[in-house]
């Protein structure tokens, strides 16, 4: 069993095209902490998917503790514009620094690939903790995986 322990350090390293099964499953068991409908959950699964051609076309990150998965982290890049697909934590790790820590290594993936904006479609519940990274609102958008329903969207200047 994984352990969240807060005062272990935290590595972060390129996604490994073996792990990506595992981590598809840690986006869903993180996306469920809010506490979604398993209709609502499935279907986001297809969104909240890794494949193997993800690791050529964006950037897929894996946050480690203790040599465990704890978070991982998708960004695409276009132009001057990168935007964060994903960043999902552990649930038994929330709150200790995972997320900061991909926030992190996804505004430095966007700007070292020349990225000015850092766009954010967030989950609502999630939405604080951008701000707390210092993005600011920039109204609603669809989601693209459950219609009828919005998500915040943040944008973060890089
Ligand atoms: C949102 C998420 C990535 C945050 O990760 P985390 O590892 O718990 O965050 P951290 O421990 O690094 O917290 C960093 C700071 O943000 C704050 N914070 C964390 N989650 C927050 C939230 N939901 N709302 C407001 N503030 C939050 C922390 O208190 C901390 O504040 P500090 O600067 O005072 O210390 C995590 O809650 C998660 O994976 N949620 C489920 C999946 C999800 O919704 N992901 C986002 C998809 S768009």
């Amino acid at each position: 069993m994984p352990s969240g322990k807060a005062d272990s350090p935290i590595t972060i390293r390129p996604a490994r095209p073996g792990e990506l099964a595992e981590l598809s499953i840690l986006c869903i068991r993180s996306k469920a902490v809010w506490g979604y409908s398993a209709d609502f959950l499935a279907a986001c699964r297809p969104k909240l998917a890794l494949r193997a051609e993800d690791l050529a076309t964006s950037h897929v990150a894996v946050a480690r503790r203790r040599g465990h998965a704890m978070g991982v982290l998708q960004l695409t890049v276009q132009g001057d514009s990168a935007t964060l697909g994903k960043l999902f934590v552990e649930p038994q790790a929330l709150r200790t620094g995972i997320g900061r820590a991909l926030f992190a290594e996804a505004v430095r993936a966007a700007r070292d690939a020349g990225a000015r904006t850092l766009v954010i479609d967030s989950d609502p519940a999630a939405a604080g903790f951008f701000r707390r990274m210092g993005a600011t609102a920039a109204g609603e958008v669809a989601c693209d995986c459950v219609p009828g329903h919005t998500l915040p969207q943040l944008l973060l200047a890089l």
